[in-house]
């Protein structure tokens, strides 16, 4: 009996590996200014690794204040001389074009988006790159609308914008920044982060093929110094920067006195709440693709769950065997549930969060599955049994790292939901929709997910309150940061 358990309980899956002979990696990869592929004028490169296994794939040019001065010289030029003179049908129909050639490319992507960032590829296949076609798809149908997505108003471009992105999902932060921008009439200098430059490099080479104008979208690579001399350069009318709460506060600061417009897309510490009448199985499906989805590098991520007292133990349970067959691991396997953690900086700082909250004292379970001993990989966790004051209750980990409390009424459910400094996001599941309802205009987050999570749509707006930052990505409100309403 024992073993035959066993059997089904140990289930091997025969790896499924996606080949990787579709993408072509060059060795030193140039920035993307004016519609050609230029040296940086510092000469430098630094290396971009694939986080699987420590190999270097490829160097990337590390721009400055001169390059992106080049940058932003040429999406002015482009924004006055091409792009704000075409119509919004014409704009419309480059970004049509650019988002069937993603979807003719999507394969190519997805691999290339797996070795850079590490993100298990049935997620970049299934997730990340359909949904960067559909961004460009959803706002392509803008272009030419824009006067009814706010209507007696007097509505413009901005002109030249600074676009900053973080790593954890690299091409769909490049999507949902640069097609609303350009579907508006804009033209765009986007910095992605330095350890997954690849994917935009690519996207590049997508609009030179689109036959995109020269100079209306530039891409500079580099690290935070890059970043800043965007932030800083004095012809860029508007900033849009999803990252770190830390650096979007350096970010308002450095616009503060200046009439750039600025959204803030920061962190956030999720609550995620689970009344007894919910339907539980799929409500534990969905507390794993809540935290564990791309490995919890996700700023929505439902990292604080909240259980009702009576069902907690049953809960946690189920939690813990569904916990033992995630499998982690070679992020190229199309079996693969969590793949690597994006750097070796990323995975320094998971460990040491995980051991601060053991050193606190907070009940820790960790699967007993198998990870690879090569590259940084963590396996799925969480902390049982916590108090709101736990420092990983508030803090945001940013990684596989779930914690847990109980409630006993909806009010105590939604006093801890709200008990954060961000408000980004959160969950509720309940089969009483009146429950749902009620729960959901209670809690101060700007995107609340129902009997479900982390799902998208471009059609949808995204955005926080609080240290969650400000301004709306997606849907007819991603469109207003980028114009300029009379
Ligand atoms: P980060 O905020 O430093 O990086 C995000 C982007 O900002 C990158 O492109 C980076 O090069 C750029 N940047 C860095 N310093 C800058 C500056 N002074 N001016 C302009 N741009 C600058 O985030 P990092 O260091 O990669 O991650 C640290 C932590 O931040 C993570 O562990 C996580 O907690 C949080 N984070 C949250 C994200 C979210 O989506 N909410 C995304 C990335 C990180
Ligand atoms: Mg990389």
């Amino acid at each position: 009996m024992q073993d035959h358990q066993n059997k089904i309980i140990n289930f091997e899956y025969a790896p499924s590996i996606e080949s990787i002979d579709i993408v072509n990696i060059q060795p030193k990869n140039k920035l993307f200014i004016d519609g050609k592929f230029v040296e940086p004028t510092s000469k430098k490169y630094f290396a971009s690794i694939n986080p699987a296994t420590g190999e270097t794939l490829a160097q990337i040019a590390d721009a400055n204040a001169k390059d992106v001065d080049l940058a932003v010289k040429a999406a002015r030029k482009a924004y006055t001389k091409t792009w704000s003179k075409l119509s919004g049908k014409e704009r419309g129909r480059y970004l049509f074009r650019i988002a069937r050639m993603i979807q003719e490319r999507a394969r190519e992507l997805a691999v290339l988006e797996t070795l850079d960032n590490g993100k298990p590829i049935k997620e970049s296949r299934d997730i990340d790159i359909p949904l960067v076609a559909a961004h460009f798809f959803y706002y392509a149908g803008w272009a030419d609308k824009l006067d009814y997505a706010v209507p007696g108003k007097e509505i413009k471009s901005l002109g030249v914008v600074g676009q900053i992105i973080p790593w954890n999902f690299p091409l769909l932060m490049a999507a949902w920044k640069i097609a609303p921008a350009l579907a508006c009439g804009n033209t765009v200098v986007l910095k992605p982060a330095e350890t997954t430059s690849l994917s935009c490099l690519l996207l590049a080479q997508i609009f030179q093929d689109a036959g995109l104008p020269d100079g209306v979208v530039n891409i500079v690579t580099g690290a935070g110094e890059t970043g800043a001399a965007i932030v800083n350069h004095p012809d860029i009318n508007k900033i849009a920067f999803t990252g770190s709460t830390d650096v979007g506060r350096i970010i308002q600061k450095a616009v503060a006195h200046t009439d750039k417009k600025l959204t803030l897309e920061l962190g956030g510490k999720s609550a995620h709440i689970i009344y007894e009448d919910a339907a539980i199985e799929q409500a534990v499906e969905g507390v794993i693709n809540g935290i564990y989805f791309n490995q919890g590098h996700v700023c929505c991520a439902g990292s604080r769950l909240l259980l009702e007292e009576s069902i907690a133990e049953m809960f946690v349970g189920k939690l813990k065997s569904r916990m033992e067959k995630l499998r982690v691991g070679n992020p190229l396997d199309k079996n693969t549930d969590i793949g690597a953690i994006n750097s070796a900086g990323e995975y320094g700082k998971i460990k040491k969060l995980i051991e601060s909250g053991i050193a606190e004292g907070g009940e820790y379970f960790e699967p007993s599955i198998q990870i690879p001993t090569k590259g940084y990989f963590q396996k799925p966790c969480f902390f049982n049994k916590v108090s709101s004051a736990f420092s990983l209750s508030r803090v945001e980990v940013f990684g596989p790292v779930l914690t847990i409390s109980t409630f006993r009424t909806a009010q105590e459910a939604i006093m801890k939901a709200n008990d954060t400094q961000y408000g980004l996001a959160a969950g509720v599941w309940s089969e009483k929709g009146s429950k749902i309802h009620k729960t959901a205009a209670a809690l101060k987050a700007g995107v609340i997910w129902a009997n479900t999570y982390n799902k998208f749509d471009p059609s949808s707006p995204f955005g926080g309150f609080n240290e969650s930052g400000f301004g709306r990505e997606g849907g007819r409100h991603g469109l207003f940061p980028y114009l300029s309403i009379k």
